[in-house]
């Protein structure tokens, strides 16, 4: 297998070096407690071994999770789910699983496309009967950074997310009862939760087993990264005058921000500002006037693979996103104040849609497709 660097793949399909992949370093025991099993894990987080136990009693199974190049090399999994090649199988089969939804129709790979960077290509998605929502469903790369999760961050885990589209009556409109009970009479499903978790079938599992696939999406190792890692020649000319004018004249990274490229804040764009319906945004979850019109910064991250843009999917291409920003976005009176007009010129323009179009690397592995 070729290293990953030669290949432009995320976490998987090349093999791991250190310096590639950041790989956290794994207690020796737990190595060899792990490849004596068979076990081929590059790297977890250390909080996950709280629970080894559980972990190396699993049997053998091939996972690799790592944190491809450019991201944070440890990789936040909750001391209460740990991750194990159980879980995640188990997750995958419940994300592209239509018996979630009430109608058996809506699976989440609905309205996550695994093509489209997990996300939607439409900027409302259908759900059950044909219903829309009022927001573009976003890409779920590298999910298991995020501080909070859904436009307006009013849940913070993705354990606490997962359940929410099952309920919300515009999307899969089921009921946790009833998908469990369709879940009790599925034997391949009470074989698989019994292998994934000791007391088998329950929401707390449904929800950390979905979580549990979730983290395993990862996209790094993108032209950007492997550029900011010396490899000169992965950017062009013009993508690289692109990353210039992001942290310097365009402002862009006063909100996107950091290794998956966003501050985790909710901010003021005013893309949708005075158009109808309404939606306040962050204002809905913390009542204060401020947050009026305030979303979440989203990650940028194999954003050329997620049109249409924003939370009202309202941009139709990533030129259309830089021509927004060129122009100040939306004049409002809770305007970020880093967001002003740039008076970039037409080529300038080009390159930050060039370096946009960089940032992808999440290649999904083909044990996370259906
Ligand atoms: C009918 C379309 C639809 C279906 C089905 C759906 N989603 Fe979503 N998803 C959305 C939309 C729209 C949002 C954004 C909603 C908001 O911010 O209020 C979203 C947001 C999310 C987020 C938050 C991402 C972030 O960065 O904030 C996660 C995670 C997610 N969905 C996972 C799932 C999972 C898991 C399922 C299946 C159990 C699922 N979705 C089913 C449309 C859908
Ligand atoms: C004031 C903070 C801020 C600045 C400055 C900023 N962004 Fe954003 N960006 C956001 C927020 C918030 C959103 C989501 C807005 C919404 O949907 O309401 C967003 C959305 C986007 C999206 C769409 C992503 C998606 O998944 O829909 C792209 C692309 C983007 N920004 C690129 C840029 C570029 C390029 C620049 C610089 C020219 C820039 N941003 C400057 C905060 C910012």
């Amino acid at each position: 297998m070729a290293p990953c660097e030669e290949q432009n793949v995320g976490n998987v399909g090349c093999v791991a070096t250190a310096e590639i992949l950041r790989s956290v370093a794994i207690g020796q025991d737990h190595k060899q407690a792990l490849s004596g099993l068979g076990f081929e894990l590059v790297a977890l987080l250390t909080s996950a071994f709280a629970s080894s136990a559980e972990l190396i009693s699993a049997p053998a199974a091939t996972n690799r999770l790592s944190a491809p190049l450019g991201l944070e090399a440890s990789l936040p999994i909750p001391e209460d789910n740990p991750l194990t090649p159980e879980r995640i199988a188990l997750g995958k089969k419940l994300f592209y699983d239509p018996i979630l939804s009430q109608s058996g129709t809506i699976s989440c790979s609905s309205c996550h496309l695994p093509e489209r960077g997990f996300a939607s290509d439409a900027a409302l998605s259908a759900g059950i009967e044909g219903k829309k929502g009022r927001r573009n469903a976003p890409s779920l790369f590298n999910r298991l950074y995020a501080a909070s999760l859904f436009w307006d961050g009013r849940v913070s885990s993705l354990e606490a997310q997962a359940l929410e589209p099952i309920q919300n009556p515009v999307e899969m409109g089921s009921s946790l009862e009833a998908v469990l009970e369709r879940l009790r009479a599925n034997a391949d499903y009470r074989q698989a939760f019994k292998l994934a978790f000791s007391d088998g079938i329950s929401t707390q599992n449904l929800a950390r087993a979905i979580a549990s696939f979730e983290r395993t999406l990862l996209s790094g190792n993108s032209p950007v990264d492997r550029f900011r890692n010396s490899q000169f020649s992965a950017l062009s000319d013009s993508a690289r005058q692109g990353l210039w004018i992001f942290e310097s004249k365009g402002l862009c990274s006063k909100c996107h921000s950091g290794r998956n490229f966003t501050d985790e804040k909710f901010r003021n764009t005013g893309v949708s500002w005075g158009k109808a319906p309404n939606d306040s945004g962050r204002f809905e979850v913390t009542g204060h006037e401020a947050d009026r019109g305030r979303f979440k910064t989203p990650t940028l991250r194999d954003v050329s693979k997620t049109a249409p843009y924003m939370h009202d999917g309202s941009l139709v291409s990533l030129r259309e996103v830089v021509e927004f920003y060129n122009r100040g976005g939306v004049p409002n009176p809770n305007l970020d104040p880093s967001m002003k007009p740039l008076n970039l010129s037409d080529s300038e323009i080009q390159n930050l849609v060039d370096f946009l179009e960089a940032l992808s690397g999440g290649k999904v592995p083909s044990t996370q497709l259906k």
